[in-house]
């Protein structure tokens, strides 16, 4: 069931993130590759998550007289040299030795965020050891001690943030697993976790997928924002809701002194037959109103992407799957390659829209498709150009 790395692998010849993904393809074992490139039930919200993103129609400016892009920005008080982060992403060594440690290199090595999963393949001190800005994502195990610990370790070990996952009261309904019977190998485990909560269960209960009940974990159900209230109260590190998707829900959040929130269907691995994340993106920015950062992930799969989340008025993404793949097929330089290809994309698009930075890039470029082109907001000034690509929706 382990894979070994194709270091064989021309990592130029990859041309763009789904080059990556046929390439992962083929040094991948199938039930590893269905673990990963999987959704829930019919799999309908991991399409809609793709074909929704191809309907947010960007909106150029053109003779802007710029030359030079700017790529960074600051999340959280943390320099990025681009706005992406890596998704949380459980047990990465299942898809290369190295592991959570190479990613979060990659992550390093081109100045994005590296979000490590609480089910990490290696301990959270390791990950952060690297140098790379590290947050910590948390689920909500039923003894809350583990939690504790957890948020301690990440503060000793210099992690930046802390995310808590709230879309997954149980497992998504994933047949992929089911029908392979996949299961972990044994020499990928939950290296956070003390050995008694990841041995596995006999109970398997509301969680059916096959990892959880192989792993022995189980994420309390009654997770409430009492609890949000319990962590915030915690830490000092900034603190991250991932799986937002109800405009309402983000107001709460927010009214909980919560620093960013993830619009975040979990890239379709949760309720199959949920709004895709860009499409429910727009409202959740509208609602809480600049007073915190939004984030969005789910189907980016290159730079357009990320200037079509942009524009709809999120301050960064998070990219889940590709960067598997990237390390699966070349390690540390394979998950550089997508982050590099992102960076790349991210830089065409806005040279060709006109925007010097990513505030330039920010709410308003685009068009809804049918929609008319809106009005623009003010006239654009000579000597101010990449500010001036707003339209007013
Ligand atoms: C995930 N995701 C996830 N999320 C989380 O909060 N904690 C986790 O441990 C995991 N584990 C995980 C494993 C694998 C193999 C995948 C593919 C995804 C969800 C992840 O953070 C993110 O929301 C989606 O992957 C984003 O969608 P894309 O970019 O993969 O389409
Ligand atoms: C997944 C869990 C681990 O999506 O978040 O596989």
């Amino acid at each position: 069931m382990t894979t070994t790395a194709d270091q064989g692998t021309d990592l130029a010849a990859l041309l763009s993130l789904d080059d990556v993904a046929l390439a992962a393809r083929r040094v991948l074992a199938e039930p590893v590759w269905d673990y990963v490139a999987g959704g829930s039930g019919t799999e309908s919200t991991l399409r809609d998550n793709r074909d929704a993103f191809d309907r947010v129609h960007l909106v150029p400016r053109v003779l802007v007289g710029a030359a030079t892009y700017d790529l960074g920005t600051e999340l959280l008080g943390t320099p990025m040299g681009l706005p992406v982060g890596v998704a949380p992403m459980a047990y990465q060594r299942l898809l290369h030795p190295d592991g959570e440690v190479a990613l979060a290199e990659a992550a390093r090595d081109e100045g994005a965020v590296f979000v490590a999963s609480m089910l990490s393949s290696e301990p959270v001190e390791r990950i952060a050891a690297t140098g790379a800005a590290v947050w910590l994502q948390l689920y909500w195990l039923r003894d809350r001690r583990v939690i504790a610990d957890l948020v301690t370790r990440a503060e000793d070990a210099g992690c930046r943030a802390l995310m808590l996952t709230v879309d997954v009261p149980r497992m998504g309904r994933r047949l992929r697993d089911m029908r392979s019977g996949f299961t972990l190998p044994g020499d990928v485990v939950a290296a956070n976790l003390p050995p008694e909560v990841r041995a596995p269960a006999h109970e398997s209960g509301a969680n059916s997928s096959a990892l959880m009940v192989h792993t022995g974990l189980a994420f309390d159900p009654k997770l409430s924002w009492r609890d949000l209230d319990w962590l915030r109260g915690r830490t000092r590190l900034p603190i991250v809701v991932k799986g937002i998707l109800h405009p309402d829900d983000a107001v709460r959040a927010v009214d909980r002194g919560v620093d960013a929130v993830v619009v975040s269907n979990h890239g379709g691995r949760q309720l199959d037959g949920v709004v895709p994340s860009i499409a429910a993106l727009e409202p959740v920015v509208a609602a809480v109103d600049g007073r915190c950062a939004v984030l969005l992930d789910s189907g980016v799969r290159g730079g357009v992407d990320v200037a079509r989340a942009l524009a709809l008025g999120a301050s960064a993404v998070l990219v889940g799957r590709p960067a598997l793949w990237g390390l699966a097929v070349g390690g540390r330089a394979g998950a550089r390659r997508v982050l590099s290809l992102l960076r790349a994309e991210l830089e065409d698009a806005m040279a060709m829209m006109g925007c010097a930075d990513l505030r330039a890039l920010g709410h308003g470029a685009t068009v809804p498709v049918g929609g008319s082109v809106p009005t623009m907001r003010g006239r654009a000034s000579d000597d101010a150009p990449a500010r001036s690509a707003g339209w007013s929706p």
